[in-house]
């Protein structure tokens, strides 16, 4: 009798090198579309500055609890923590507070004020699974520090917008200010007010928003809150003149950038620490109810909050899982094929057939050898299914001869090659 299998943690996926399972409303992602979606950004980022920074899974509670705040769903309601002896730890939700405390821990800012900083890793949240989302997810995100003025945010939206379309993702940009510690507060006490008194009207959870994070009331899915949100009164009309300059200046940045976007006086992202720009991009097609692909803004009091000095800062992250299915449904992949697949027929052909491949693999040509003994037939076959561009079949008379025939296997033409020379041979062919 088999043993008993161990399932996946809720919330988990598995992503795997091949299709072991296709729906057509739901493409089944690989570890190739992680990669287009990864090495475009790893690519596009330094451009603009960005240097990879790695933080650790693990942080203290308290971290979180003070950087992204108390009464967020994230951190009242999502977060996996235990303790860890006498220190209480969480599994990072989000990489912001992880990246502000490494660069507060380590005085950057005294070698380095302003510093632009990406990162990609997995993040955990305890959120009700759905497609697009899960409990452990991956991230890439940036985070820029020591510039106060709009152009930087504009910049970096610019980044995200480049990066997405690099994707072919469909996407709109959405922007909307905050205010910030001199404006938010009387915004919040308007908006307060007018909710209290449409309380009858909402939904339990934004009942009780209403009275810790009422700002939070204005993204909730219910029909009955959205209605009400849009009566709301809005954050542009209260902000103070400084507010007011960083959104005309960060739409002035965005028209000379030419990115196009709209202005969105609903989005109000889910963590405490933004103040001022507000940004998300939201895909118009292929995701359903889990479209933000990316989000992010200003948190101009974070460094201060977190121990450090009063540093500016700016960001965004993105979902790599929801990138990637989109590039599923686009159909575009990285994909990692083996350029020649070398079928040897015998003991003395595997041994050359070794050797042969991993001089190619020494030379940056990816190469695959058979390791079953069949028919040319077959091994041309298993060829195809692994995708690769040639084979060579290695027999006896190709032994003796140091020749062989290089079988191109989209289009069936052969060419002679010698095998001392199949580097180059291979090397010349587009
Ligand atoms: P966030 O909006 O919470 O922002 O997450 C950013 C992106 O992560 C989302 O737009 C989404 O694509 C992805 N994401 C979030 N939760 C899940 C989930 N449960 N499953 C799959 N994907 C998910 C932040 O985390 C901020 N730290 C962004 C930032 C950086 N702000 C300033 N700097």
């Amino acid at each position: 009798m088999a043993a008993q299998r161990v399932p996946a943690v809720k919330g988990t996926r598995d992503v795997l090198p091949i299709d072991t399972y296709k729906k057509a409303d739901d493409p089944w992602v690989r570890t190739g579309h992680f990669h287009l979606v990864e090495d475009a950004a790893r690519s596009l980022f330094p451009l603009y500055g960005y240097r990879e920074a790695r933080t650790p899974i693990l942080e203290r509670t308290d971290l979180f609890a003070r950087g992204i705040g108390e009464v967020t769903d994230i951190v009242s309601k999502e977060m996996y923590t235990f303790d860890d002896h006498d220190v209480r730890v969480s599994m990072r939700p989000e990489g912001t507070a992880s990246l502000v405390r490494a660069y507060v821990e380590h005085a950057v800012q005294a070698a380095e004020p302003d510093s632009k900083w990406w990162y990609l890793g997995p993040m955990f949240r305890r959120e009700r699974q759905q497609r697009g989302r899960y409990r452990q997810f991956t991230q890439v995100g940036v985070e820029a520090f020591g510039s106060p003025g709009p152009r930087i945010d504009a910049e970096q939206i610019e980044m995200l917008d480049r990066w997405l379309r690099a994707l072919g993702v469909p996407f709109e940009m959405h922007v909307n200010t905050l205010g910030d510690a001199a404006c938010r507060p009387k915004y919040r006490e308007a908006l307060q007010e007018f909710l209290r008194a449409r309380a009858a009207e909402l939904c339990e959870e934004c009942r009780k928003r209403t009275e810790t994070n009422p700002i939070r009331v204005l993204d909730c899915k219910n029909p009955g809150c959205q209605k009400v949100a849009s009566e709301a009164p809005k954050m542009q009309e209260f902000l103070c003149d400084a507010c007011r300059a960083h959104f005309d200046g960060l739409r002035e940045g965005l028209a000379r950038l030419g990115v196009g976007h709209v202005v969105d006086a609903r989005l109000v992202r889910g963590l405490d620490y933004y103040t001022r720009t507000a940004y998300e991009a939201i895909a118009t097609s292929g995701l359903g109810a889990q479209s933000t692909v990316a989000g992010g803004g200003r948190y101009d009091g974070l460094v201060r909050e977190l121990g450090g000095g009063d540093v500016p800062g700016v960001g965004f992250a993105a979902g790599i899982e929801r990138l990637a299915l989109l590039a599923a449904r686009a159909g575009s992949e990285k994909a990692s094929r083996p350029v020649l697949f070398i079928a040897p027929l015998g003991p003395a052909e595997e041994a050359r057939a070794d050797e042969l491949a991993q001089r190619l693999r020494a030379a940056g040509i990816a190469a695959e050898v058979s390791f079953r003994r069949s028919s040319p037939g077959n091994q041309l076959k298993r060829a195809d299914a692994l995708g690769a561009r040639y084979a060579l079949v290695l027999g006896e008379q190709e032994l003796a001869s140091g020749k062989a025939r290089l079988k191109e296997l989209a289009t069936g033409a052969q060419h002679d090659v010698e095998l001392d020379s199949l580097e180059a041979a291979l090397r010349g062919r587009p």
